[in-house]
């Protein structure tokens, strides 16, 4: 038995990584030779398809202790009652308001990171590989001997309590709040809780991978920048022991049952990799005279739908920054969009909603229903003296796809769920009686 706990990690997003965690076990000038040294097997995992342009074909070479069809064997059905796929439209459930939710709490029984996994809301559709699904994960276990994949999707983590880590096929990383991981499709892996119990976030991104965003006119710099991405270096177990791997498959899950670690990987090359990112490193960039840009200023992440600047999925960041816009309301306006927003609170205040969104708290705001700040913000916003300031102790972020969200019985029914969110808006008044000069 021989494991390596090499904790290291290789800068850039999407870059052609190569790495190896015994010497020469990485083949080079070739992808396949007829024999692979160390008696490894070589093998492609392919995130695209083969013939996906060279800017958007992904796939990493794998060197690996046994070919991944020794991975899996005859597959059962489980039920995993609280991990939802679109569609999952309920009749009785009505998904159609403005929601938001204290934090999810934890389970009165142990619950690892697949287990713990609490499904919020559900857009588009798995099986055609458009849309997404937001999940709380709740989880006050390690996984042991238990491993994961998810063949419908690439998964967004942000913690928001505890230390997680990833042993995946490709590496290990580890990750806090104020940090999230990206694990593309189809690789697998085992999660452990560091510091727990853990709490978190989750994006499970159906369609086309996270990107980021091209940044226009901003230029080369600023916002998540390319070398802030971290890729582990190389790390495999070899371990002979009864192992269960848990896959989900088009909205369905799956187990089945092997004789040894299928983190076996001990070299591999390519552009198709796991990667953590600290969200501390975002520069964010704003108004610097008047008006408040577009919530989209603020993309961390772009996850494509075919149609151009329309995402699948945006993952925005609504971080630490200093306000000093001149004779504007500083906080976000009221609005109306064709997207559907889901919020979440890592830590801190919300500028827009000081009372009632929470650390660990969501909120959802669908598809063409209007929102914004509450009568206390808008109060405040309209009367503070505009000096320079700081927002501070600030940390949320957006899940935004231009599907409507679906809420799940759990999120509907059995989650905590703020009955008079709505009420938020109820002290705004009307002070509109046509005397000219009135503000
Ligand atoms: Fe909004």
């Amino acid at each position: 038995m021989a494991e390596t706990h090499t904790m290291k990690y290789m800068p850039g997003f999407g870059n052609d990584f190569e790495t190896e965690a015994l010497p020469n076990a990485l083949p080079q000038g070739m992808n396949s030779p007829q024999k692979c040294e160390y008696g490894l097997y070589a093998e492609q995992l392919s995130g695209t398809a083969f013939t996906a342009p060279r800017g958007q074909n992904e796939r990493s070479w794998c060197y690996r202790i046994r070919p991944s069809v020794k991975h899996t064997g005859k597959f059962q059905k489980i039920g995993m009652p609280y991990w939802k796929s679109a569609p999952c439209i309920d009749e009785d459930i009505i998904s159609l308001g403005q929601y938001r939710w204290d934090p999810i709490p934890y389970s009165e029984h142990e619950t690892n990171f697949i287990s713990g996994m609490r499904t919020i809301t559900t857009a588009g559709d798995v099986n055609t590989q458009v849309g997404m699904a937001t999940h709380i994960y709740i989880a006050t276990k390690s996984m042991v001997n238990e491993y994961f994949y998810s063949a419908d999707s690439e998964i967004l983590v942000v913690p928001q309590e505890g230390r997680l880590r990833f042993a995946t096929e490709l590496g290990i990383i580890d990750i806090e709040p104020k940090e999230i991981a990206i694990l593309p499709r189809g690789l697998v892996y085992r999660v452990e809780v560091l510091e727990g119990p853990a709490r978190g976030f989750v994006c499970e991104n159906y369609g086309q991978k996270f990107d980021l965003p091209n940044r226009g006119p901003i230029g080369a710099n600023c916002l998540a920048n390319p070398r802030d991405f971290k890729t582990p270096v190389a790390a495999f177990e070899d371990k002979d022991v009864a192992s269960k791997v848990t896959v989900k498959w088009c909205g369905q899950f799956h187990e089945t049952m092997i004789n040894h670690s299928p983190l076996d990987v001990v070299a591999w090359h390519g552009n198709y990799a796991p990667c953590k990112y600290d969200l501390r490193t975002f520069s964010p960039v704003g108004s610097i005279l008047f008006d408040h840009p577009d919530p989209s200023i603020f993309t961390v992440l772009t996850a494509p739908s075919g149609i151009e600047g329309t995402a699948n999925i945006d993952f925005v960041l609504f971080r630490e920054r200093w306000m000093v816009a001149e004779n504007t309301f500083r906080p976000p306006w009221y609005h109306k969009n064709i997207m559907s927003e889901l919020m979440g609170n890592i830590y801190g205040v919300y500028d827009a909603k000081p009372d009632g969104f929470i650390p660990g708290g969501i909120s959802l705001h669908n598809m063409m229903l209007p929102h914004g700040p509450d009568a206390p913000a808008f109060e405040h916003a309209s009367n503070d003296k505009l000096i320079a300031e700081k927002l501070d102790n600030t940390m949320s972020f957006m899940f935004e796809t231009r599907f409507p969200q679906h809420l799940t019985p759990f999120s509907a029914l059995e989650a905590p769920l703020q009955s008079t969110y709505q009420n938020c808006w109820d002290a705004i008044e009307k002070k509109f009686d046509g005397t000219p000069g009135t503000k």
